[in-house]
């Protein structure tokens, strides 16, 4: 899905957020991936232990352990929403294109939050609307037409990409979602946008 939504883009953008993660990040600290699905930010970063994973569907945790052969990644099957961690116990969490999927997003952030250590970091990458009015009208185009044809086309799965494009169109802006954060209690250090918001990189700190 990520593929075709982006043109394949999300790889670069991927890794430019796991350099991002590699920065904030020292060894011997606890990472978390939420919603990590089939493992792609683990095997972009050089870490090999204290890492984390957590999807509610056990087929995407299978195949990223082949992917993964050679980390230790502890697996959990299990929901954002009622994360099983200890408070105070990750230096970093992060989650791409999963927030969106929150069946409740505060909740889930609130989660995130007690799991996180004072002064760690929560990144999370996710598709959105664009802020320049003059792509906007191609771009909801492009969700509500071609996206749904091409998953129809290439997956034979018109409804999922339907449901991603209206996902997609469903998140609130930067702005708002900053607000939540902060309401929470995470400071926003920095959101990084890429097409004008089509994707956004977000980084939060727990000061
Ligand atoms: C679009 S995939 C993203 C997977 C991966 N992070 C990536 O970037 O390729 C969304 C993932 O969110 C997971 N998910 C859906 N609802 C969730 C929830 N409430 N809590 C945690 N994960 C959830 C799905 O199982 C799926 O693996």
């Amino acid at each position: 899905m990520n593929d075709i939504m982006s043109f394949g883009v999300h790889r670069l953008w991927k890794k430019y957020y796991a350099d991002l993660i590699i920065d904030k990040f020292r060894n011997n600290q606890k990472i978390l991936d939420i919603a990590s699905g089939t493992g792609d930010i683990f095997n972009l970063l050089p870490f090999s232990e204290n890492l984390y994973a957590i999807d509610p569907i056990d087929h995407m945790h299978k195949i990223s352990m082949k992917k993964n052969k050679k980390k230790k990644i502890n697996y959990e099957i299990g929901y954002v929403e009622n994360l099983p961690y200890k408070k105070n116990f990750f230096q970093v969490v992060s989650c791409t294109y999963g927030v969106r999927n929150f069946q409740d997003r505060i909740k889930g952030f609130r989660e995130i939050y007690r799991c996180v250590k004072k002064n760690g970091y929560f990144f999370f990458m996710e598709f959105g609307i664009p802020k320049a009015t003059l792509i906007q009208k191609p771009y909801e185009y492009f969700l509500d037409y071609f996206l749904p044809f091409s998953g129809s086309i290439v997956a034979k799965d018109r409804h999922s990409y339907k449901y991603l494009a209206d996902s997609i169109k469903e998140f609130p802006n930067t702005h708002q979602i900053q607000k939540e954060l902060e309401k929470i209690g995470f400071s926003h250090i920095e959101t990084i946008d890429f097409i004008s918001g089509a994707n956004s990189i977000y980084i939060l700190q727990k000061k």
